[in-house]
């Protein structure tokens, strides 16, 4: 077998981390799914783990990919594992202290963060074209028809040109036709890749099963890593320009924190066309690995409000073990810098409506999330319960009623009814 020959053959030799038989390793676990690799291949990995050197960069980078690799053999599998996202380039997301300086310039790092996206987004859709193109062997099980993928090539291409769009590159994607648009994001995604990038994308993709959508599923939801880490910076930005008396730029932190968010709305579109009994499928393997770990996601709820008392008690935030640390350790939140900014006078007139309206649009657009990821649980998963060890959909009602601020409420519109993707319920 491959994996072996070349795995004993590199044990043998330098065994040099950079020149790791990554191939031949990823080729094996999409050959099964990670969840029916050979115990025997396992524990040769496991092997290799313990005398990798982590103390450089290639070493780091073997040891975190071998880590994801094994966590069902170390039966540490987790939400983390299973989207490989210790070896994605997602922001650190440092504690805040309220003093804090803002960093300097948001520029370089948003930048990343819609590098990333567009990698991430175009790559799926790469996936996609190569199926249907009959190009690739890849998960072969449960593939989707034409129509399905045009559709999927549409979204995703809305997803990537607000990333563009922001990266000043809007007009490098111009072609009306979906499939032609998808090509030219992912032709325009790998111009510039430099190979530390393309093999993060390579290394991160590590389905559980051979099933088609697998690969849709695992991308979308680092694309909403993704976003939500870089909705956490732009949360701490806002809190420490309150605290510091800059009303203006905390409500425009703000502001462009609601867009990351808005604009991704295609991205549960997209994740709307995977086939219910391919999802069905494929989850009878990623028990234990739930969105209900995602650090992410609690940083930002958290960062707009502690949360109460039974809620950080629940499974929630014990899910997210390191995010109710910081909550129990004091981590400031917008709600409160702005209760004190307001209690001291702080914030008045003009600059106090603008923040006020931007939370507001904030807790909009996190409430039109918590909706729309709902309605797509009940298509999915129907009665199911969940992965994270919940009842499921009725858990996902619930907390879409946990406010997002205290001080300020989402604008009051009426709640959106209209069917994910535009195709009925
Ligand atoms: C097929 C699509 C999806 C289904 C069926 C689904 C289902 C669920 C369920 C049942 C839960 C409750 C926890 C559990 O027991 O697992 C949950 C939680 C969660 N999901 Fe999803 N989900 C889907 C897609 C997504 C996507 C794309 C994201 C984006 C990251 C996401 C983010 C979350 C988050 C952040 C939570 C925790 C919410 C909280 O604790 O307040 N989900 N999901």
């Amino acid at each position: 077998m491959r994996f072996v020959r070349e795995l004993t053959s590199w044990s043998s030799g330098t065994a040099d981390p950079e020149q790791f038989p990554y191939p031949a390793v990823v080729a094996e676990f999409h050959r099964v799914g990670k969840h029916f690799v050979e115990k025997e291949l396992l524990a040769l990995l496991d092997q290799v783990r313990a005398r990798v050197d982590a103390r450089t960069t290639p070493g780091r980078q073997l040891s975190t990919f071998l880590d994801v690799a094994l966590d069902k053999w170390d039966a540490r599998y987790d939400y983390r594992s299973y989207l490989a996202l210790p070896l994605l380039p997602l922001p650190t997301g440092s504690p805040t202290r309220s003093t804090d300086a803002e960093p300097a310039e948001p520029t370089a790092a948003r930048r990343e963060r819609d590098r990333l996206l567009v990698d991430l987004v175009s790559d799926a859709l790469a996936f996609e074209l190569a199926a249907a193109a009959d190009l690739t062997d890849l998960l072969p099980e449960q593939r989707p028809g034409p129509t399905v993928v045009a559709k999927r090539c549409r979204l995703g291409v809305r997803v990537g040109l607000a990333a563009l769009t922001r990266l000043g590159l809007a007009g490098a994607v111009t072609d009306r036709d979906p499939v032609g648009a998808a090509v030219a994001l992912h032709r325009l995604a790998v111009a510039d890749r430099d190979p530390t990038r393309d093999r993060v994308l390579r290394l991160s993709m590590l389905p559980v099963y051979v099933s088609h959508d697998e690969y849709l599923f695992i991308r979308v939801l680092q694309a909403y890593e993704c976003l939500f880490a870089g909705v956490a910076e732009e949360l701490r930005a806002t809190i420490t320009a309150l605290a510091t008396g800059r009303p203006r730029p905390a409500a425009a932190r703000l502001a462009y924190a609601r867009d990351l968010i808005s604009d991704a709305g295609p991205l549960f579109s997209l994740l709307a066309t995977m086939q219910p009994t391919a999802f069905r499928t494929f989850r009878e393997y990623t028990e234990g690995a739930s969105a209900i770990q995602s650090r992410s996601y609690k940083l930002m709820e958290s960062l707009c409000r502690a949360p109460e008392p039974d809620r950080l008690d629940s499974t929630a935030y014990r899910s997210v073990p390191e995010v109710r640390d910081l909550v129990r350790g004091g981590q400031p939140s917008i709600d409160q810098e702005y209760r004190a900014a307001v209690r001291d006078g702080r914030l008045r007139d003009t600059d106090h409506d603008l923040v006020r309206q931007a939370m507001a649009a904030f807790a909009e657009a996190v409430v039109t999330w918590r909706r729309t990821h709902h309605r797509l649980a009940i298509r999915m998963l129907g009665p199911r319960s969940g992965t994270g060890y919940t009842e499921g959909t009725p858990y996902l009602a619930a907390v879409r009623a946990v406010p997002v601020f205290t001080a300020v409420s989402a604008d009051p519109r009426p709640p959106r009814t209209d069917p994910i993707g535009g195709c009925p319920e």
